[in-house]
């Protein structure tokens, strides 16, 4: 039930900004690149590990996006710390965390 929830939060997400690379440029203007890549090392982990840690689990994009917004610290343990970021609304949080979870 949560899992079928999940893909049709992500459909419309998808259906609503279509194309990918509308999700990476709202990446772009929220500032989450300034810290994060979609596959280099930077000061936070890429969005394609973070693919990788949580793609498979049920409510991915709710606990992502509940990351997105609140920013954490000692999960990527080599890192800092990630501020919060209340720029991004609610909507716009599972969108970033739907975009992130779809990297391969
Ligand atoms: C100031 C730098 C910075 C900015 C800006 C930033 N992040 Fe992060 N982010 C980090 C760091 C550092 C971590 C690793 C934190 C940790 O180890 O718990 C992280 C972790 C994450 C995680 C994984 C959380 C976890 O617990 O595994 C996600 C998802 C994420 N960021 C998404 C975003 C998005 C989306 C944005 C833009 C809205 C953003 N970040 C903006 C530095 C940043």
């Amino acid at each position: 039930m949560r899992i079928s929830l999940n893909i049709l939060v992500f459909a419309c997400v998808a259906g609503n900004f279509g194309l990918a690379h509308a999700d990476y440029d709202l990446a772009q203007a929220r500032n989450c690149l300034a810290c994060h890549s979609v596959d280099k090392r930077k000061y936070g982990p890429n969005f394609k590990q973070i693919a990788e840690k949580y793609g498979g689990q049920a409510g991915a994009i709710e606990l992502v996006a509940k990351k997105v917004k609140s920013g954490g610290a000692g999960v990527w343990g080599e890192y800092d710390m990630m501020p919060p970021q209340p720029q991004v609304t609610d909507d716009e949080a599972r969108i970033l965390a739907a975009y992130i979870l779809s990297v391969k």
